[in-house]
């Protein structure tokens, strides 16, 4: 029976999920399967988007007829020929003989090399940022070689503002009945997933995800359908900043993964009072038997992890079989920027520490700390200080974060502003309504003091022009932002000035609330609109204390606190180019250049302080 999923309108998921497979490309262990996407696009044209891995063509091939509710079926996208995708194109062709085959010269090379069936009567060849209109929708093409294979396409569907971004962004694990990311604690249950299939399917592959990201930054997406595993509709820059990080060979986390080989228990003696070594000075630890833990779950580690030790006994004069195979796994997924260190084993001839090195050696960006520990057979008390010593030297990376009080540091006397990030602040757009002019700013003050009658209060930056229209009138309408909202919400409202620039550009109708004051009803939960009661001169902002006299909630989304705004929707500030020396906003990420800031700088983007910055 076909079981299919409704995307929008006109978008239908008609994939299939395999939970038989015991190991994907032929080694990467999927216990809980691999779901197979692939979409099909009902315009005035239809449109189907890759086809599936032929375990799973019978449950695909019904899927599409039930989608296609009799019509006939107009094009095949063909974005990437690994036969997981594209197994099933030739069934679908005697099926559907009418069809023409939408791909690039290198896919239509790729379907020579993998099939036997007559594509050049029925092929449509497209190049970089071609365009397909299909009715209603217009696809553009976007070449993504080697995300994961040289032919790779994406499709960005600019009606729907839709990604169709075939191996990018996608994880293992099959479909459990959920369709989008949303639907599931995705961070906590998919992302180690996504992280093991993003390392070792294009882990080597770094720059040429970032050229497909810089490509896809360009465009206004709302929804990124990849070829595994969940749609994403909301919050894409949880996923999208996972990319960013990954392909530039950033760490997730500051912490050591140690990987130890060790046949008799003594090399993992060392690994094990390392970690505890390590876990004293408060260093986050994860410990892997390379013989017993899959490789491509170390290879994801790897990535994950800002510092790797490498524990080995010697073995027939060399690295311990499991050891060697994971070391030349990482070197061939190209694992770079860590620092590293090394522990060897040998009862008569250790030699395994040099021929890590050896193999770490040519990797890029590798530095290893070169506190060696060298075992004869059993730790003794020598072993012991020099474990000790490499748990100093790993430390030493790890200063406390400036600020951050240690369990016994005197606390300091002074007002760290980064404190305050930690009260559960929420995140407005405070909205306001002079003569024609509408406006609105970000704001991160928002108060109820009283109940009877329900009163707020605001506080707000008198450098923004919503602060003047609001003294002047008397009336503004806060809108709650919620977990969903994005970057470029931020951006509109928060970077710019209404003096110049229309704040609610492109954001469709205007929907006012009775005070005649408009309000964003996407990306937020809740609306309030207040009326001026007092004012209080604070300084740089004015404290505004309002009667609430409309309140009406949009959704039961979570409201965005300042924490998720910096985790999970501000970009990670990029590294500069070249030498350039700067401070750069913690807040909106501006780039201030030069060798000093001026205690009185202002970002000239979010109106922020010198105290937002830091060193580039
Ligand atoms: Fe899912 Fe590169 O194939």
């Amino acid at each position: 029976m076909h079981c299919i999923k409704k995307i929008t309108n006109d978008l239908i998921w008609v994939g299939a999920n395999d939970r038989r497979l015991a190991f994907f490309e032929g080694v990467y262990s999927v216990p809980a399967g691999v779901s197979y996407n692939s979409y099909l696009l009902t315009d005035e044209k239809t449109v189907l988007f890759d086809t599936v891995d032929k375990a799973v063509r019978q449950r695909f091939l019904e899927n599409v007829e039930v989608a296609l509710k009799g019509r006939k079926l107009d094009y095949l996208v063909v974005q990437h020929v690994e036969p997981d995708h594209s197994s099933v194109i030739p069934d679908l062709i005697r099926q559907h003989p009418e069809i023409k085959i939408v791909c690039s010269a290198k896919v239509l090379e790729f379907i020579k090399q993998f099939y036997e069936f007559d594509i050049d009567s029925r092929v449509h060849l497209v190049e970089e940022n071609d365009t397909l209109n299909t009715g209603k929708h217009t696809l553009q093409f976007i070449m993504a070689p080697m995300v994961h294979w040289p032919e790779v396409m994406f499709t960005y569907d600019s009606t729907a503002k839709i990604l169709f971004s075939a191996d990018a962004f996608g994880h293992f694990g099959a479909l459990n009945g959920a369709l989008f990311a949303d639907e599931v604690d995705f961070a906590k249950d998919y992302m180690d997933e996504t992280r093991r299939y993003y390392s070792n399917i294009v882990g080597k592959y770094g720059t040429q995800v970032q050229s497909a990201l810089d490509k896809a930054s360009a465009l206004n997406i709302e929804m990124i359908c990849p070829l595994h595993g969940f749609v994403w509709r909301s919050n894409l820059n949880e996923i999208i900043s996972k990319y960013m990080l990954w392909s530039r060979y950033e760490p997730e986390e500051r912490g050591v993964m140690i990987a130890y080989a060790s046949v008799y228990g003594n090399t993992e003696n060392a690994a094990e009072i390392l970690a505890c070594r390590l876990r004293d000075k408060g260093i986050k630890t994860v410990i892997f038997d390379v013989s017993v833990t899959p490789a491509s779950e170390i290879v994801s580690a790897a990535f994950k992890w800002s510092h790797l030790v490498f524990a080995s006994t010697t073995y027939n004069a060399g690295i311990f079989v499991t050891m060697e195979a994971l070391l030349n796994d990482l070197a061939a997924h190209n694992i770079q920027n860590r620092r590293a260190a090394v522990i060897e084993n040998g009862s008569w001839a250790p030699t395994s520490g040099e021929l890590i090195r050896e193999i770490l050696g040519k990797c890029e960006k590798i530095s290893i700390i070169e506190n060696n520990v060298s075992i004869q057979s059993g730790i003794k008390a020598a072993q012991l200080s020099d474990i000790e010593k490499m748990a100093d030297a790993i430390a030493a990376d790890f200063p406390a974060p400036s600020g951050v009080v240690q369990n016994n540091q005197t606390v300091p006397n002074t007002v760290d502003p980064n404190t305050m990030f930690k009260l559960s602040y929420g995140l407005f757009v405070l909205t306001a309504r002079d003569g024609n002019k509408d406006n609105g700013c970000i704001i991160n003050t928002v108060m109820q003091i009283t109940v009877t009658p329900i009163k707020i209060t605001i506080a707000v930056n008198k450098a923004n022009y919503t602060h003047d229209m609001i003294l002047k009138t008397g009336k503004f309408n806060v809108s709650v932002l919620s977990e969903k909202a994005p970057f470029q919400v931020f951006q509109q409202f928060g970077f710019k000035s209404g003096k110049d620039t229309d704040k609610f550009a492109g954001s469709g109708e205007a929907l006012r609330t009775s005070n005649g004051v408009r309000y964003l009803s996407e990306w937020t939960n809740g609306v309030i609109s207040g009326e001026v009661k007092e004012t209080i001169d604070c300084g740089t902002h004015t404290l505004f204390i309002a009667e609430v006299n409309q309140a009406f909630s949009l959704s039961r989304d979570a409201s965005v606190t300042y924490q998720y705004y910096f985790d999970n929707i501000k970009p990670k500030p990029q590294p500069p180019k070249g030498n350039k020396k700067g401070f750069v906003c913690k807040i909106c990420g501006y780039v201030h250049e030069g060798d000093t800031l001026p205690d009185d700088f202002v970002c000239p983007l979010c109106k922020h302080g010198a105290a937002d910055f830091e060193r580039l």
